[in-house]
């Protein structure tokens, strides 16, 4: 990926951020994947009155790629605000294990905060080691 595409992943997540759907949480998230045709699809996170419908900005993002015909996430952007202290926000397991089926352990994931910049950079692999996948249910 070169320097443009990580700068515009990274700004694509802060700029849905401000999309999000938190009224409960109030914590705001976007996300940005970029696929394999070198397009980047959005999402924020969508909060539900019933609490546990409510669903992440990763898996908005994965859904608008899968939507547009998409077929492997190449990179992930996240924007979040972590309080003062704790580190940069990293994507929920769940949404972990939801990037995993469409990305190899390689996948870079990025994380932004509400003033932009790269803050933390991970793989795939460091932050869902020993994954279930895709291919433990191919013939
Ligand atoms: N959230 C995300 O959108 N992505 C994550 O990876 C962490 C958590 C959302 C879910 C909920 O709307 C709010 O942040 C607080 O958990």
């Amino acid at each position: 990926m070169d320097d443009l595409t990580r700068d515009t992943l990274l700004a694509v997540a802060q700029t849905v951020r401000t999309q999000a759907h938190a009224p409960y949480s109030r914590f705001a998230v976007g996300a940005a994947v970029l696929d394999e045709q070198g397009r980047i699809h959005a999402g924020c996170n969508v909060e539900n009155a019933a609490y546990p419908q409510g669903w992440c900005a990763e898996t908005s993002a994965i859904a608008a790629m899968v939507a547009a015909g998409g077929k492997r996430v190449v990179a992930v952007a996240v924007s979040a605000d972590a309080p003062p202290g704790v580190p940069p926000v990293p994507p929920c397991g769940g949404c972990r294990q939801k990037i995993r089926e469409f990305a190899d352990d390689d996948c870079p994931i990025l994380v932004t905060g509400a003033a932009g910049g790269l803050l933390a950079h991970f793989t795939l692999g460091q932050i869902l080691p020993f994954a279930f996948g895709p291919q433990y249910l191919k013939p």
